[in-house]
Formats: C-alpha cells, structure tokens, sequence
C-alpha cells in the first residue's frame, strides 16, 4: 500500500507535469497535495500539449483516479474552466476529486495579492497574481472558507457575507472597491453546483485506496526552494511544496511512503524575485532559456536561468529524504561545450557548500564552479543510459556521486515517450 511523493527539487518549473504523466501509468491514483493555480505542469503527448494548474497531471490516463487534496487552495472559476477545457478535448474528468477541507480562493484574495505586490514597491516577490499567498493566509488565520462550504448553498451565502464583512476594512486600507457580496454569493453557488459532484472526503478515499493496495502518487507543485519554511524566505510560495507537504497535505502517514522522486532540472530557473547564486545574466543564460523553452506555464513570464546548483540540490535531498532524482531536460545542456557545476558558495570570504535559507545570505554568495565536459549533441532520440554519448553518461553519474542518490528517471525532451527509464533494483 505504498505512496510515492514527487516534489521539485528547485524553485519549482522541474518537469514535475511530465514525469507524473509518466508515473501515472504505473499508479492508481494521482494526488495534488498544495499550493494552487500558481502551478503550471505542461504534458505532451503526441504532440498535443496540455497546460494543467489544478488538475493533476495523471488525469490523461485513461482510468487514473485524481484527487485534489486538502492542503491545496482552490480557485473555482478556473477549476471550472479547467474540467471543461480537459472535457473539450475528449478527457473523461469524471474521476476528479476536490478534498472538501481544501480552502477556496475568493476574488478579494486576487485583489490583495495584486495589491500586496504593489505595496511592496521594489522588494516584489514577483507573485503569480493568483491569490495564493492572501488565501493561505486566511486559512492559517482561521477566517478561509473551504471547498466543503459549498456542499449547502444557504450555509454558503452567509459564510461567503461573514467573510466579506470581515474583509471590508483590510481593502479599503489598500484602496480597493467593496467586494459586490451579492454577485459573488450567485457566482459562487454556481461553481458549486459544478463542481458538487467532485467534492469528496479525500483522505477516507486515499486511505481506502492505500488499503485497497492500491498505489498513490502525491504530484508536487512549486519546488523545495519556494517552501514557506524551508525555502528562501520571503521569496517563496505560501504552502508547503516538500514532501513533508505530501503528508500533511493528503493526511497519510510517513510509513505509508516508499519512493521519494526529485525531479531536478539538468540546469537551474526561477521565475519571480529572490536570491539565485547561478543565474545568468549572459548568452547562456539567454542561450538556456531559449533552447530550454523557459517561459511559464502559468504567467507566460521569462524564466531566470543558470547552471545547475548542486548546493542547492544537495540541501533538497535532505529537506526531502528524497530516494531517487527524475533529471529532466539533459536534452537542453547538448548545445554547450562545456557545462558549469555549482559545487560550492563563496560567501563573505567563507567557503559554504551548506544552503544557506537566510535571503539576504544567499544573495551575497558567488557561485564556485567546477567544469565538465559537454556532448555538444541531440540526445532527444536516446532511450537507454548506454546510448547517451560518454559525456553525458558522465554528467550524469557526476550528479549521482556528488548527490548520493540515483537518477532513476532520465528526460531528454517534452513528449511523454522522449524519456530514459531505469530498472528498479
Ligand atoms: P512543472 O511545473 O515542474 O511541471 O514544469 P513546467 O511544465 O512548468 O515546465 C517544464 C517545461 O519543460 C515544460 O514546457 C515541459 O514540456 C518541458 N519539458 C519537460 N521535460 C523536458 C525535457 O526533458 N526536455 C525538454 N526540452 N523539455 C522538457
Ligand atoms: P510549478 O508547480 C515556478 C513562484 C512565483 C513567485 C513565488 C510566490 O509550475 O512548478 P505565489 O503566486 O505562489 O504566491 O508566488 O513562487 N511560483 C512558482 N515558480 N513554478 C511554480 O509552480 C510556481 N508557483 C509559484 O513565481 O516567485
Ligand atoms: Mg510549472
């Protein structure tokens, strides 16, 4: 009856969509654990490319259960949106689950997120607009209201009044309009009748499933270093995206998990503010983001990119108890002669190859390099570890010496198919 947990082992846009669409396969069902439609994982398939936020990424399986579980923030109008755009395109959704203690974004939550970035002038943390961070808050402050909320429509309107009364003085003292309570009540009590029929209790349904022996993928979204606790404060995101998330997330103990899967990128991005030691600012970097394809999924926004950081990576295993990497994107790193390796930190005359979480310490670390060399080929076509070219192999049983952990999972482009699996001992 085991579980395995995705998470991203960077700052989030790893290729978690990809290798879940590839897991789900071999799994029963496939649950979201946090965070919301700040998420962007695009899957390809045969060419057809499916953008999902909300949705996990195990929903193009034929007869794979989803589930959104309670520790994430819903959106209704875009979940709504979602399921249709998926139901449009011939993806049978009826196997989609909401977790009833999920909590759900209301429009004033979009306009304090906005509004909350403004305020912060120059010190933005470059947020997806999406109302993550206001609606988080509210749940840790006791005043969210949850997906369950929907389940009775009079119970809705008032909880919805309630609230909007509460919100009143905090938009005025942001210079926002009055939330229009009496359209947002319709509003809302039409999503739920959408989406009623989701609404599940999903942690008796995950544990039923566990019992059933059956297997269960927890698909992260975001990655270690937007953590709310263990990332680079405040430069994260409001929920929890490590696997310690997973479990307070679905409400599954950790003796029900057996894998833990890194998906790490072969190089590293960021999109939004905050410290990122190997970040580019030349023509590799620009070289990176264009052969990499690095624009969001969610926001459309040009994706910071560097060499890959192994300090980093190493402190993600360990915040994780990660037991194998997915390395996706090898396919990308074909195009340079020689590829940089952060191996440590030079920070205030100090040698650092621990990851320091202090923002402001970080921010002041210069990246200590080692080099190795490229392949300076397409690899997209390989299937087996054996045919990559030697330099690549290299690379890749470099990481998995520095990092103690196997790359079990190898991507070497966005289809489904473009993928290096290796046998599980
Ligand atoms: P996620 O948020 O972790 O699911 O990642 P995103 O979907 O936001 O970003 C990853 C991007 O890289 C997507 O456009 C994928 O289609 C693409 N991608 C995933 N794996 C590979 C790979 O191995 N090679 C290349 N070239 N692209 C990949
Ligand atoms: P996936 O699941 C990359 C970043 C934002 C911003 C910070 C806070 O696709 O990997 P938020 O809107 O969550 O309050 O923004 O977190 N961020 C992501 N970056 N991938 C994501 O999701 C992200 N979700 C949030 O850019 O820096
Ligand atoms: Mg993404």
């Amino acid at each position: 009856m085991p579980a395995i947990i995705l998470v991203g082992a960077q700052w989030g846009d790893e290729g978690k969509g990809k290798i879940t669409d590839l897991l789900a396969a071999q799994v029963d069902v496939v649950a979201r654990y946090g965070g919301g439609d700040n998420a962007g994982h695009t899957v390809v398939v045969r060419g057809e490319r499916f953008a999902l936020h909300l949705i996990p990424s195990g929903v193009l399986h034929p007869g794979t259960e989803c589930i959104l579980g309670s520790g994430m923030v819903i959106n209704p109008a875009r979940l709504v949106q979602e399921l249709d755009g998926l139901t449009a395109r011939g993806v049978d959704v009826s196997r989609v689950r909401v977790s009833s203690a999920a909590h759900l974004i209301m429009p004033w939550h979009l306009a304090l997120d906005e509004a909350q970035e403004a305020a912060r002038g120059g010190a933005q943390i470059g947020t997806t607009r999406r109302g993550i961070g206001p609606a988080y808050a509210d749940k840790a402050a006791r005043t969210g209201i949850r997906v369950g909320d929907m389940l009775d429509d009079k119970h809705l309107a008032a909880t919805i009044l309630a609230r909007a009364e509460e919100k009143r003085p905090v938009l005025r003292a942001y210079g926002l309009p009055e939330p229009g309570v009496d359209a947002i009540i319709l509003q809302y009590q039409e999503y739920a009748a959408r989406l009623r029929p989701h609404i599940a209790d999903t942690v008796r349904l995950v544990h039923q499933r566990l019992a059933e022996g059956k297997t269960i993928l927890c698909e992260g979204a975001q990655g270690t270093l937007l953590d709310l606790d263990h990332g680079t404060y405040p430069y994260v995101t409001s929920s929890s995206p490590i696997a310690g998330g997973a479990l307070t997330g679905l409400g599954i103990g950790p003796g029900h998990v057996s894998r833990v899967i890194g998906v790490a990128k072969a190089y590293s991005t960021r999109v939004g503010m905050g410290p990122f030691p190997t970040e580019l600012t030349d023509d590799i970097g620009e070289q990176l983001v264009v052969i990499g394809g690095e624009y969001g999924t969610t926001t459309g926004r040009r994706r910071r990119a560097g060499w890959l950081d192994m300090v980093a990576l190493r402190y993600a295993v360990q915040v994780n108890g990660i037991t194998e990497l997915a390395l996706t994107k090898l396919d990308v790193l074909g195009a340079f002669p020689q590829i940089k390796v952060c191996v440590a930190y030079r920070c205030k005359g100090e040698r650092l190859t621990d990851f320091p979480t202090d923002a402001r310490t970080l921010a002041l670390c210069e990246p200590e390099y080692e080099t190795l060399p490229g392949w300076q080929s397409e690899i997209s076509h390989v299937r087996s570890r054996q045919a990559l070219p030697p330099a690549a192999r290299a690379y890749v049983a470099y990481l998995e010496h520095r990092l103690g952990v196997p790359v079990r999972i190898i991507s070497v482009g966005p289809e489904r198919d473009e993928t290096i699996v290796e046998a599980r001992p």
